[in-house]
């Protein structure tokens, strides 16, 4: 550990290793928040860290189940309280179809499955602290919903659309997000951060990422993209408040569908076939 004043209010992320999320920590130089990264780098976590003079990190690789379990456990034994739970690491796709140990098509396991995951084994932790939960969704999880389609097929086929796998996830956050939302011990919401030159086609290999280097400087930057984070841990509506989809600037709301019941139980129902031990 660097560094940790007693005052400060814990925040665990994923995805700060990079773009955005690594951004929002170096924002947090001059707050009250002690950032706690979940990183599979272990050396990138260190760096970013060292930028800021403070933080812990935990080695977890999301697109690995027994990573994320491993993680969660030493989490559980080693801390007692969580202001912030920023669900934030995201793939655009790889360059070809890519499947977890337990056959689970890899955008949905990194974007989706292991942050439910993580949540699931972190609840009474989260509970306990009263933590305000935010997961990165994106624009794009109006575009192709969960519906008319078996997400289990969809998750095991082995042809599939990299981007459509991409904007189901991002479907996935938001619903589960809006049923997390409904339980009074946690505050939980979605954030937005509109299209920013990133790292995030970088595992695709492809046009999209050769477009993204030759274009990205026509996008935001991170660090204004990073501002979603910020406003959430500095605003206290977002404390008393629940199931609000944050942009750079203002307050939305997900897609409709997102909000239903109907569709919050099919995608927990997949989560259980999916998940161990949830
Ligand atoms: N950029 C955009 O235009 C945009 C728009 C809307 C939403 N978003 C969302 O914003 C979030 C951050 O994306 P970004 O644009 O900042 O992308 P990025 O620069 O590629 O950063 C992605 C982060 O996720 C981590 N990550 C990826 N795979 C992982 C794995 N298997 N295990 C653990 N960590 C993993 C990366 O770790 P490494 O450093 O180890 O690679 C990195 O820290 C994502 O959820 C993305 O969907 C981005």
């Amino acid at each position: 550990m660097i560094y940790f004043c007693q005052t400060m209010k814990k925040m665990l992320i994923t995805g700060a290793t990079n773009g955005i999320g690594a951004a929002a920590i170096r924002q947090l130089k001059d707050t009250e928040v002690h950032p706690i990264l979940l990183a599979r780098s272990e050396k990138k976590a260190q760096e970013i860290l060292r930028e800021i003079g403070r933080g812990d990190y935990y080695v977890c690789d999301l697109s690995d189940t027994m990573s994320v379990l491993q993680a969660a456990q030493e989490i559980i034994s080693k801390e007692t309280t969580i202001d912030y739970f920023i669900a934030n690491a995201g793939v655009i796709g790889y360059k070809d179809t890519r499947k977890t140990g337990e056959g689970v098509e890899m955008t949905m396991q990194v974007n989706f499955l292991s942050h439910a995951l993580l949540v699931e084994q972190l609840l009474p932790v989260f509970e306990k602290s009263g933590t305000v939960l935010a997961f990165t969704s994106s624009m794009l999880h109006r575009s192709y919903w969960l519906a008319n389609y078996d997400f289990s097929t969809s998750l095991n086929a082995t042809k599939h659309s990299q981007f459509k796998s991409y904007s189901r996830s991002k479907a996935a956050i938001c619903t589960y997000a809006m049923w997390l939302a409904k339980n009074e011990k946690i505050r939980v919401h979605l954030l937005d951060p509109g299209v920013a030159a990133t790292g995030i086609t970088r595992s695709r290999e492809d046009w999209m990422d050769k477009a993204m280097n030759s274009v990205g400087f026509l996008f935001s930057k991170p660090e204004s993209s990073a501002r979603t984070i910020l406003r959430l841990i500095q605003d206290e509506k977002y404390k008393r408040l629940s199931g609000i989809y944050l942009t750079k600037n203002r307050d939305k709301s997900p897609d409709k569908r997102a909000m239903e019941t109907t569709n919050q139980r099919s995608l927990l129902d997949q989560i259980k076939k999916h998940l161990p031990a949830v």
